[in-house]
Order: structure tokens, then sequence, then C-alpha cells
């Protein structure tokens, strides 16, 4: 228990350093400004929902993986940070009112509130778009990989996929099997992606490379189980986040489907299943399998 304990300190402590390595490569982003048109509010709304206090947990979970295999982290940085713009700008539609109609992200008002819906929906096409250049522009053999996973992960049978399902499941969504399947698609691709940017860039051998895919999308599941059940528990003052949106919005989630208590279960689940696909990786995994317990009880 001791011994626990005390990893999980280490482990807080590994999150908090590296988020704030992350949060200083992504602020050097947006230090450029487009001096030739009046475009304030594009350029706002850019770093505007990426620059609010978010988690960096896929970029971290990047460069994790990536130090199971090599020390020199600044090579896996600029991909880490790619993956936090495509995050960032999926945030930035998941919130509008065609899509879930948020009103508070990362505890303030969500992008298209303050610059409008189609400000909004060009900076995130931007974003996605930067993430692709950021991407280009780094030096390295592998990059052409890291591409074409990205533009299938996360295109229209991947991410884009995922939020189509989660908008129009009637019909389409109705077994726990079709819903973890979605989840897979909408929320698990980052997390996978993740872990491959940090194999592929830190050299990972393809076993260890499959072992790490099952791990994230495991955990990809999971992280949306528990986000289904802070919007179902939580107050927008701890999530930051508008309350019971799911509900409002008469969403198909792991807690409408199994309830709460069936929703904690297949999060546990989906936890075991993640950290039994870390026993066979050939270097030491704990950190991964303590993010994964990290991340469960978030
Ligand atoms: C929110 O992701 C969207 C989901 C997939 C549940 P995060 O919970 O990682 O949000 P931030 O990045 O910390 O704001
Ligand atoms: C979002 O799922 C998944 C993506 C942004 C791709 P949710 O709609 O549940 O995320 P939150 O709760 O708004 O962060
Ligand atoms: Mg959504
Ligand atoms: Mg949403
Ligand atoms: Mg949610």
């Amino acid at each position: 228990m001791i011994v626990v304990d005390k990893v999980s300190k280490d482990v807080k402590k590994y999150l908090e350093d590296k988020k704030k390595i992350v949060d200083n490569r992504l602020e050097s982003y947006f230090k450029d400004k487009n001096n030739s048109f009046d475009v304030q509010a594009l350029e706002a709304a850019l770093s505007y929902t990426t620059l609010l206090d978010g988690k960096r947990i896929r970029p971290i979970l990047a460069i994790a993986v990536y130090e199971m295999y090599r020390e020199d982290i600044d090579r896996i940085l600029d991909p880490a940070c790619a993956l936090e713009l495509i995050h960032a700008g999926s945030l930035m539609l998941d919130d509008l009112p065609c899509m879930d109609d948020a009103k508070l992200r990362r505890g303030k008002k969500t992008s298209h509130l303050v610059f409008g819906e189609s400000v909004t929906i060009l900076a995130s096409a931007s974003l996605w778009v930067r993430a692709f250049r950021i991407l280009a522009n780094v030096e390295d053999v592998r990059i052409n990989k890291l591409v074409k996973l990205t533009s299938d992960f996360i295109g229209e049978h991947g991410l884009a996929l995922g939020q189509y399902l989660d908008l129009f499941s009637m019909g389409r969504v109705q077994t726990k099997d079709q819903l973890e399947k979605s989840y897979e698609l909408k929320t698990s691709v980052l997390f996978q992606l993740a872990v491959q940017y940090g194999g592929i860039m830190g050299g990972a051998s393809e076993n260890d490379l499959e072992l790490l895919n099952e791990y994230a999308r495991h955990l990809g599941i999971a992280f949306q189980i528990r986000d289904d059940i802070i919007d179902a528990t939580q107050t927008k003052e701890e999530s930051g986040k508008d309350a019971h949106k799911d509900e409002d919005n008469h969403k198909l989630n792991y807690v409408s489907l199994l309830g709460l208590a069936g929703a904690e279960e297949a999060l546990m689940n989906e936890i075991k299943q993640a950290e039994h696909s870390l026993g066979s990786i050939d270097r030491d995994s704990n950190l991964l399998s303590e993010i994964s317990e990290l991340l469960s009880k978030y």
C-alpha cells in the first residue's frame, strides 16, 4: 500500500512536469502574428481553447511511451503537441450548437460563445492542418508513418466517424459492443495515436507497437466511460464543463445504457484489459500502468 502511494505521487509529479513542458511548447506555436490582415479573431480562436488549462494527457502519453525506449524527449515533443492541437480542434467542434451545444470548456466559455460559430469552425479546421504542418516540419524518416496513421485515425474512418455515430446513434448504436466500438472511434483513436507516435519515434518493435495500441484502445474506452460518469455526477465547477450535458441531449452513453454501477464496472474492466496488454511489453511499463490507474479516477 505504501509503495503504491509513493509510486502514485511520482506519477502525479511526472504528469505535472511533462504538462509544463507541453504547455510551453504549445504556447510557442501561437507567438507569430499575421500582420497582413486584421485577423485577430481567427488567430485568437486558434489559441484560445488550445491554451486553456487541459490535462494534456495525449501528448504526455506519447512522451511516456517514447521514454520507455529513448531519453532525448525533444524528438517527440512536436509530434506529441500536434496531437493536442487535433484534440483542441475536436473539442471546439464537439461543443458547437449543432453538436453537443456546450457552454463551458476547460472552465471557460466555449469558443463559439466567444468568437462565434463560423470563426470557431475555421479555427478548428486550421488547428488540424497546423498539426500536419508541425509533423511535416519534423526531420525524421519515421514521420511519414505518423502522418499516415493520423489521417487514418482522425478522418471519416476514425474520430469523425465516432463523432457522427455519437450524434446519430439512433438505429446505429444500440448494444454495449456497438457503443464500445463508437468510443474506440471517437476517443481511443487519439490515445492510440499517442502511443504509436511515442513507440514509432522511440524505435519500438512491431510486437510492442501492437501491445501499446491495445493498451491505448482500452485506455481510451475507459477514459470515455469515466467522462460519462463525470458528466452524470460532477458539478460544472468540478469538471469545468457543463454538467448533465449527455442527459440533456438524450445521449446514449455508458451511464444511460448500464447505469452508474454498470458503467463503473465496465470502466474497471477496460482498465484491467489495458494493463493486461502491458504484460508482455519488452520494456518497463510501470509508468503506463500507473497512468491508467490514475486516469480511471480523474
Ligand atoms: C475531453 O478530453 C474529451 C473526451 C474525450 C472525454 P479530456 O478529458 O482529455 O479534456 P482536457 O484536454 O483535459 O480538457
Ligand atoms: C468527446 O466526447 C469526444 C471528442 C471530442 C472526440 P464528449 O462529448 O463526451 O466530450 P466532452 O464531455 O464534451 O468533453
Ligand atoms: Mg460529444
Ligand atoms: Mg461534448
Ligand atoms: Mg462527455
